[in-house]
């Protein structure tokens, strides 16, 4: 298809949440939203199938060189939409990668918008064309990145995804993401092993009859949208096959919009190992995994005997905006997101390590504090909608927010005075958090998002060691993001 160049007011209309209405039919895969939620929505034809894996493109003596279209087309729930992808499929392909590797991909966008591209988790310069999110790659143009993985980084699982300011909840709802993954270095064998090593990359979306992604309205994006399909790899509900005994390890990436994922499995606790690509000390039982969006779970699941077991997400409370906006903000649930099929001739499974290789929490004195406020409230953009900002300012990529001197290891408390619980992301430095306003047990391991209570507060400590350069933060909830909920840091060597 050939979409149509965006118009400017839709493009400012993308950029803020202040319209009443959004204009609508200026591109070819999102389609009005008319019949609210129950009429004309596109019916999954996939329900029950395999869980199949993304394509994965692996690295080969050091270096990943791959190119990555992103377009309107791809087959979702096992209907052919109008939908986005990389290369042809939503998610898009798997890269896997070492240490020490370079990761080249050439961007192409035959999207009718810009677009480029964030590794998200990774640890990579966020200068020229590294993982720098101020870059514009424009409708019928290509970008070469170029990551230098270094030697020590951790091996785990981390995702890629648009990161255009003001069009990145569209872009991810329209189906762009794909697993990224660091294995570990040549020569050594798994941390975990374990009989099936699977990727499930959820992600939310809503399609109509045509296939065309629903647009969402003004209030939907104040609240964080969540779609209506919740879809594993592309796919509804699908079945994921297991023996008895065949433990299998799941690399669970959130990348729904603004969903938060409370998952179980029906009988079946989770051994969590790792948690936004970074191991635990050891494996640590868990009757569910939370996920806030961004956030990556490293499970191992050990079936047990014959049956179908529910991969459930449960009903969330993101928040109380009753006083705020006259409505509440639990996410529906709780749904089916995939089932486990056990069946066959048992197993023997290699045993779970006692330990695992954890990173050690950063050493050294804290020289510096800051205090960050993530804030939402009425007066946005264009006058009665709602504002979102972090310090009572809107992303402005020229400003820089925070300097921040390279070395520095410093604690910040992130406060959220609004009745929605926001998910913190920083780029590049991954932080450990130290304790939380809730209670909520820190992971206690460096991550790259945490979930920041409503009207309450997370302390972090963040060693900006590694890379220099200008990068963001933000809310993860992405049209918050895109309405300004972001801020930038720049760390000077
Ligand atoms: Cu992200
Ligand atoms: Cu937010
Ligand atoms: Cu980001």
């Amino acid at each position: 298809m050939t979409p149509a160049p965006i118009s400017r007011r839709r493009a400012l209309v993308l950029g803020g949440l202040g319209a009443a209405s959004v204009a609508t039919g200026a591109t070819g895969w999102i389609a009005a939203n008319a019949g609210g939620a129950t009429g004309g929505r596109l019916q999954p034809a996939d329900t029950g199938a395999a869980l199949a894996q993304p394509p994965v493109l692996d690295s080969r003596g050091g270096r990943l060189e791959v190119e990555l279209t992103a377009a309107a087309g791809v087959r979702l729930a096992g209907r052919d939409t109008a939908a986005l992808g990389f290369n042809g499929t939503s998610p898009g392909p798997t890269l896997r990668v070492r240490p020490g590797d370079e990761l080249a991909v050439r961007l192409t966008n035959r999207l009718d918008q810009p677009t480029n591209l964030h590794t998200h988790g990774l640890r990579v310069s966020p200068q020229a064309n590294s993982d720098n999110p101020f870059l514009r790659v424009d409708p019928g143009t290509s970008f070469d990145y170029l990551y230098r993985i270094p030697p020590e980084h951790p091996a785990g699982t981390y995702w890629y995804h648009p990161h255009h300011h003001g069009m990145v909840a569209d872009q991810i709802f329209g189906g762009l993401a794909g697993a990224l993954l660091v294995d570990p270095p040549p020569g050594q064998g798994p941390d975990v092993a374990t009989v099936e090593d699977r990727v499930l990359l959820v992600t939310d979306t809503t399609l109509d009859s045509g296939g065309r992604v629903v647009e969402v309205g003004a209030m939907d994006r104040a609240m964080g949208r969540e779609g209506e399909l919740v879809l594993v790899n592309g796919q509804h509900q699908p079945v994921i096959p297991a023996a008895p005994g065949a433990t299998q390890r799941w690399r669970i990436i959130n990348g729904c919009v603004s969903r938060v994922l409370v998952l179980r499995l029906q009988d079946h606790p989770f051994v969590q190992v790792a948690h936004d690509g970074t191991f635990l000390p050891g494996p640590v039982p868990r009757d569910q995994v939370v996920l806030a969006p961004g956030n990556r779970v490293d499970v191992v699941v050990t079936p047990t005997g014959p049956g179908a077991y529910p991969l459930i997400a449960e009903a969330v409370d993101r928040g109380d905006m009753g006083a705020m906006m006259g409505g509440g903000t639990t996410t529906s649930g709780p749904l089916t997101v995939a089932t486990m099929a056990i069946a066959g001739t048992p197993v023997t499974a290699p045993p779970l390590p006692a330990t695992l290789p954890a990173e050690a929490a950063p050493a050294g004195p804290v020289t510096g504090q800051r205090q960050v406020a993530f804030q939402m409230g009425m007066g946005g953009m264009g006058g009665g909608g709602m504002a979102f900002t972090i310090d009572g300012r809107t992303f402005d990529p020229a400003r820089d927010d925070q300097m921040i001197t390279l070395g520095a290891v410093e604690e910040w408390t992130v406060t959220n005075p609004s009745p929605l619980a926001h998910p913190f992301h920083l780029h590049v430095w991954p932080f450990t958090v130290l304790a939380l306003s809730d209670g909520t047990p820190p992971v206690g391991v460096p991550q790259d998002v945490v979930l920041i209570p409503a009207r309450g507060w997370v302390r972090l400590r963040i060693p900006f060691t590694g890379f220099s350069g200008r990068s963001v933060y933000h809310c993860h909830i992405l049209d918050h993001e895109d309405a300004g909920m972001m801020a930038t840091v720049n760390v000077r060597g």
